[in-house]
């Protein structure tokens, strides 16, 4: 395998000691488009938060300042990010605040309805299956509750010939803005706004679920 497949099959699920280094790497170097995100992404009335695929749990922890009032969860896949995660939340999780599992994002282990907010950093384009994530993310999230999506891995962007070749090398489902909006309008979402900032190459896609499904909209016959 050559460097840059290995490094992002690594990025894909992080594994053994390289995989817990680069989880806690992940922190320091995903904080500023971290920043960014969550500040474009209004969380004053959040109370229950889900970080799908939290990586080192860097954005729990932001997100235990910017919602003290949330209960914040985070999934993953990976053991190694997971152990990263625990270690860089471990008081808030001591306090009851943050929780952690083992999940894939194509069979969320909660119930209907469970989350008013959810985020996904620099992780949507890593999934097998995008359709089957957001379907699961829908399912979870209580009506009118939000969905970000957010990274740098984007086409159309400043850094468009760099992702084209990262997403051809190492098999990314990377999108332009407007296609990840329809790929979310075809999910279900609605009112989707889509944030970029064109300098850094960083992009932030926030959708919601509608307060009724079809089923519950149709007239009667
Ligand atoms: C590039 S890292 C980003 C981590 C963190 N969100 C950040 O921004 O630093 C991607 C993370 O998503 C996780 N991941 C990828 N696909 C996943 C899936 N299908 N279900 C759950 N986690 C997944 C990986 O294990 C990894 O920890």
């Amino acid at each position: 395998m050559n460097p840059l497949h290995w490094l992002i099959s690594q990025c894909r699920r992080p594994r053994g000691l390289a995989g817990w280094l680069l989880a806690r790497g992940m922190n320091r170097a995903h904080a500023p488009m971290t920043d960014w995100a969550l500040s474009l992404i209004s969380m004053q009335d959040s109370r229950t938060v889900l970080d799908i695929g939290c990586g080192g749990g860097g954005a729990l922890l932001k997100l235990s300042e910017l919602a003290p009032q949330a209960e914040l969860h985070g999934i993953d896949y990976s053991p190694q990010s997971l152990g990263v995660a625990a270690r860089t939340n471990r008081r808030l999780m001591e306090q009851g605040r943050v929780f952690l599992r083992e999940a894939d994002v194509s069979d969320l282990p909660y119930d209907d309805g469970r989350f008013d907010l959810i985020v996904a950093i620099n992780s949507h384009y890593l999934w097998p299956d995008l359709e089957a994530g957001l379907g699961e993310i829908m399912r979870v999230l209580q009506p009118r509750g939000s969905v970000a999506l957010a990274g740098g891995e984007y086409f159309g962007g400043k850094h468009d010939t760099r992702n084209r070749k990262l997403a051809s090398n190492g098999r990314m489902n990377c999108q332009t803005l407007p296609e990840l909006r329809d790929i979310l309008s075809e999910a279900g979402y609605s009112g989707t706004v889509i944030h970029e900032e064109w300098n850094k190459g960083w992009f932030c896609v926030v959708g919601h679920k509608p307060v009724f499904d079809v089923e519950e909209t149709a007239p009667p016959t």
